[in-house]
């Protein structure tokens, strides 16, 4: 096969030269490397410490199930090649649009990779996701950054990045709030790995919006509040399909009732064309910081957007 034709290689070959190099010098270990950089390869990949998980995205010429099967295998192919990797360290997932998370069928594959002084678990076999969303590594510091001595609520909390990072530094409560009874136990295990697992961090396994609903008649209150729910959600452990676009407004008002005076909302959204509503709330203003939330491997991959909402 020509030079021309192994596109997809070569580029992978340029950016992870790049990146690896950007990522030792900021001491991180993992990091995107490509994401649907080339039209013809609408693919992501993404490097955990060695290993490599790549989405592979449906092209909508490829119309066979036989083309498809073409597709991924090239695609597979030009990834093994351009990052020189083992194929055991290569962990390929499907991307279909829809958004939900689910359980995948392979080996459980999980080890521990390090994110600013931390130790995560990931698992790149069993889930649509990894574990660790790595469009988040700067938002983690900046939140961590602030949260010494404050009560530091993590809605819809996944498996705890935030968790880990906040009570780390020194947060004096946590509270961790997700419908997945599996993703609290990952999150847990997270907490023991870094030892925090005797600190005052709370898992509370509930639907966010109906948790918000009683904190607030309970009259609850946070110093900081880490939002960041999915585009939509329909468990059917929850009353109403959840959906960010409409409903980020009341969500957004519940969380600035449990913020204390001087107290601070951090709210991300990864919806593509997301418009945030006007919210007119007391004594509160807000402002777009994406610009400081996203790293360099992340400039082209509009993976997140995120605000943040001060009360005075
Ligand atoms: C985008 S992930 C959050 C990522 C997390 N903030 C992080 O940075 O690791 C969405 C999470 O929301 C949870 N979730 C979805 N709908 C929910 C709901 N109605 N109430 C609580 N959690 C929900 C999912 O189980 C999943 O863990």
């Amino acid at each position: 096969m020509s030079e021309q034709e192994l596109i997809l290689a070569n580029r992978l070959r340029k950016r992870f030269k790049h990146f690896s190099k950007w990522a030792r010098r900021q001491n991180i270990s993992c990091f995107r490397i490509y994401d649907h950089d080339i039209p013809e390869f609408p693919v992501i990949a993404d490097y955990y410490e060695g290993k490599v998980a790549l989405w592979i995205s449906d092209r909508t010429r490829d119309d066979s199930e036989e083309a498809r099967q073409a597709f991924r295998q090239e695609a597979i192919r030009q990834t093994l090649l351009g990052l020189d990797l083992d194929e055991n360290n290569l962990f390929v997932k499907d991307r279909r649009p829809g958004g939900q998370y689910r359980r995948r069928s392979r080996d459980k594959h999980e080890f521990i990779v390090h994110e600013g002084g931390h130790s995560f678990l990931i698992n790149l076999s069993d889930y649509h996701d990894t574990g660790l969303f790595l469009d988040h590594r700067r938002t983690r510091a900046l939140v961590a950054s602030q949260s010494q001595g404050k009560k530091v609520l993590n809605l819809f909390c996944y498996t705890g990045s935030f968790t880990v990072y906040t009570s780390a530094a020194g947060a004096t409560s946590t509270v961790s709030v997700d419908l997945s009874g599996r993703y609290l136990d990952w999150l847990e295990r997270n907490l023991q790995l870094n030892g925090l697992q005797d600190k005052a961090n709370t898992l509370v396994e509930d639907d966010v919006v109906c948790w918000l609903e009683d904190a607030v008649r309970d009259g609850e209150h946070f110093d900081l509040i880490i939002c960041d729910p999915p585009t939509f959600s329909n468990s059917k452990m929850t009353a109403d399909i959840f959906e960010v676009g409409k409903d980020h407004v009341k969500l957004i008002e519940n969380c600035l009732k449990l913020l204390y005076p001087g107290g601070k909302l951090y709210f991300s959204t990864n919806k593509r064309n997301f418009t945030m509503q006007e919210i007119d709330y007391p004594n509160m203003s807000w402002k777009e910081i994406t610009p400081q939330t996203v790293s360099p491997d992340f400039e082209n991959s509009k993976a997140h957007r995120c605000w943040l909402f001060e009360l005075s």
